[in-house]
């Protein structure tokens, strides 16, 4: 290794991005699923190493994704937070029987005859994990996990990444001295589709339900990777508190919504236990198409006098009873295991289920995810097995039914595509395992041109999947540059497409018609059509901001040479994989021609390529600013917030000085915030800031 006062400023920078980005992979699979990839000791040499780079090169040191955290973690992860007022759980009612009783109990306890009014509120019991959040003095100090309802664990740096229209900062000046105000942190169902859909492609973890993903989010002890990962809130209880901020439940509610809480829009008042059993019944109509998963209703007595006087048991309130829902899951055998190919030659296990009715919905597939899983839960063909759904989430495989019979032999996990049958490979720490096929595997090369056609990227009206399948089968269309020549191949050929079932004149004309509309592309679309390994939209728009034009992409990425590697993964979000991923699409001679012969195609057609705008500095309101960041920022981590800045033209400092244009103050700022008020210099909070950038 050479030592660090030897790296050339080139060399420091290359090895700082790949190390940042390797101890970031370990962080993740550490802190996200218990499993370290590497040693200890590996570990902390890396950390070193990075620490040594960055203080010989301190212009590195704020490109990190790990840039601001100091040291290794804490061993220990989490600081621990004794609450005050225990975090309760809540005892179960499974039947309407269950929640008559929980009444007669109640108005047994309070000497309350059976007619006298006694009124609840029924709420969403959403499915999440339960957050303690410490306001003195009005201001957010302590944000608190659950843990065991004693003690918990300190998660204030992470949920500071939540918006402020999620997680007040402030409340009303109407506040007591001191309040805890309770709720739950929750992914919603898209949120949590999409996330996987990232980690999948990313050959990482996916989570196996809304809850997992949001537990994993929020106890990340990096909070930039929770800052990448969309949390929302719904506040619906209290801890401790100085005063007592309402006469009942309900008001205090309405208070919630005041002080800027997310309270949930579906909670009722209810006279009576009828009333209650009503909108338990509505709910559970409702909850497959509500955008987060709800797994029962809360009935809750609403007057607080009789909370207090009702206390607890155990460990839950006896003034609260959550009335489940029952379980969407169900038992049917495995008929095959699948594997399927996608776009990037992932393959992914599904299993083919005996049909089933889990919860009004036939299911027939459910994912498998990776070789792990089938192997962890071992599900074999033959098998009987609990399916789950939840909500609009894809069927999922529970558990094998251990005591039926079982299938006769472990799933063996096939080691060359199914499609095409080249290798199969797995490279070392990932859970994916893929065909090296290229485009010379069908279903790659099928799945890339439904990706080519699809919303975000070309987006062809009248190629959908299905055209996209039937125009593969006839070889009609096998690649990017045949949609664009069909229309002149189908007009020199003898059986043309209009004869086919199911096309027809008009759905021909208008196919041609919209595939002319979009011979004119603009590039940030192009680059994300090509369906490069690991560019998103994101990343596809960034790329075309960065190099401005095709040709001036095309070319760096062909040079391939170190400063075009340097100059990619200086561009936000793409690192050293990122960018290998990218030099590899142009290294292969078919991929370069398939690019050219598209181009070619669309230009027969009177198209082009446009060029993207470029991230325009000179006209930028902050050009030539000197700027400071402090504290906790919402929307964007600090790298991004760096980078974002200087893409503008800002110069972004580390300290204030009188020379500072701006400070930028998110949440929690300490010296600098008050170095600014002293100097006199203009201070903004971030939504000022991205206000004034035009970002919002
Ligand atoms: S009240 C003392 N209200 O359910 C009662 N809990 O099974 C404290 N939950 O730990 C909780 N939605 O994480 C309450 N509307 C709601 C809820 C709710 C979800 C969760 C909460 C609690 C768990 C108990």
């Amino acid at each position: 290794m050479i030592p660090v006062d030897r790296l050339t400023p080139f060399e420091a920078r290359i090895e700082h991005a790949e190390l940042a980005e390797k101890i970031a992979r370990w962080d993740k699979a550490y802190h996200g699923s218990d499993a370290p990839e590497v040693a200890d000791a590996v570990y902390d040499a890396a950390r070193r190493r990075l620490g040594a780079i960055e203080a010989a090169f301190p212009d590195l040191a704020g490109k990190s994704p790990l840039a601001g955290k100091v040291g290794a973690p804490a061993a220990d992860g989490f600081g621990k937070v004794a609450h005050r007022i225990p975090m309760l759980s809540l005892d179960n009612a499974f039947s309407d029987e269950d929640v008559a009783e929980f009444d007669a109990k109640v108005r047994r306890f309070l000497g309350l005859a059976p007619d006298a009014a006694l009124a609840y509120m029924a709420e969403p019991k959403i499915d999440g994990l339960s957050i303690n959040l410490r306001y003195e003095g009005g201001r957010l100090i302590q944000a608190a996990t659950r843990g065991d309802g004693a003690l918990g664990e300190d998660v204030t740096a992470n949920m500071l990444t939540l918006p402020e229209a999620e997680l007040p900062r402030t409340l009303g000046p109407d506040a007591p001295d001191l309040i805890e105000i309770r709720g739950e942190v929750y992914m919603s169902k898209a949120d949590f589709l999409a996330l996987n859909q990232r980690q999948e492609e990313a050959g990482e973890k996916v989570f196996a339900n809304p809850r997992n993903a949001a537990a994993g989010s929020l106890r990340q002890l990096d909070p930039t990777i929770t800052a990448g990962r969309r949390l929302s809130l719904f506040a619906y209880a209290m801890g401790d508190a100085s005063a007592p901020p309402a006469a009942s439940h309900g008001d205090y509610l309405d208070r919630l919504g005041q002080w800027g809480f997310r309270v949930n829009p579906r909670i009722r008042r209810c006279a009576d236990v009828a009333e209650a059993l009503a909108v338990y019944r509505s709910l559970g109509d409702e909850r497959a198409q509500l955008a987060y998963d709800i797994d029962g209703v809360v009935y809750k007595v609403d007057a607080l006098d009789l909370q207090r006087r009702l206390g607890m048991v155990s460990r839950s309130p006896r003034w609260a009873i959550a009335h489940k829902f029952p379980a969407e899951q169900a038992t049917t055998t495995v008929e095959a295991i699948d594997i399927q190919v996608g776009r990037t030659g992932a393959l992914t296990p599904v299993a083919r289920l005996v049909p089933v009715n889990v919860g009004g919905v036939m299911v027939a597939n459910a994912t498998l995810h990776n070789e792990d899983e089938i192997a962890r839960k071992d599900v074999r063909i033959g098998d009987t097995v609990i399916v789950q759904r939840a909500g609009d989430v894809i069927p999922q495989i529970v558990a094998v039914v251990a005591d039926k019979p079982r299938g006769p032999m472990a799933f063996v996990y096939p080691e060359t595509c199914p499609v095409c049958n080249a290798h199969a490979v797995r490279p070392e720490g990932e859970v994916i395992r893929r065909c090296t096929g290229g485009l010379t595997c069908d279903a790659q090369a099928k799945e890339r041109l439904k990706h080519f056609v699809s919303r975000n990227a070309f987006d062809i009206e009248g190629l959908g999947d299905k055209a996209i399948e039937f125009l593969w089968e006839k070889h009609l269309v096998r690649t990017p540059a045949a949609i664009f020549t069909l229309e002149e191949a189908n007009r020199a050929s003898l059986t043309k497409l209009e004869n086919y079932d199911g096309w027809g004149k008009r759905s021909v004309d208008k196919l041609f018609e919209s595939i002319r509309g979009r011979a004119t592309m603009g590039l940030e679309r192009f680059i994300f059509a090509l369906g490069i390994r690991q560019i998103g939209d994101a990343t596809a728009k960034r790329l075309a901001r960065h190099y401005g034009s095709l040709e001036h992409w095309r070319q760096a990425m062909e040079t391939a040479s170190d400063e075009a590697k340097a100059d990619l993964i200086s561009i936000e979000d793409i690192g050293p994989a990122v960018a290998k991923d990218v030099l590899d699409f142009f290294a292969e001679e078919h991929n370069r021609a398939a690019v050219t012969a598209l181009v070619d195609a669309m230009t027969a057609l009177g198209g082009r390529v446009e060029d993207a705008r470029k991230a325009d500095a000179s006209s930028s309101p902050v050009a030539g600013k000197a700027v400071v960041f402090t504290g906790t920022l919402t929307t964007m981590t600090r790298p991004e917030a760096k980078a974002r800045a200087e893409a503008l033209g800002a110069k972004v400092m580390g300290s204030v000085s009188k020379k500072t244009d701006y400070v930028v103050v998110g949440a929690d700022a300490g010296s600098k915030a008050a170095e600014a008020g002293k100097l006199g210099i203009t201070i903004l909070s971030e939504q000022d800031w991205l206000a004034l950038v035009g970002q919002v």
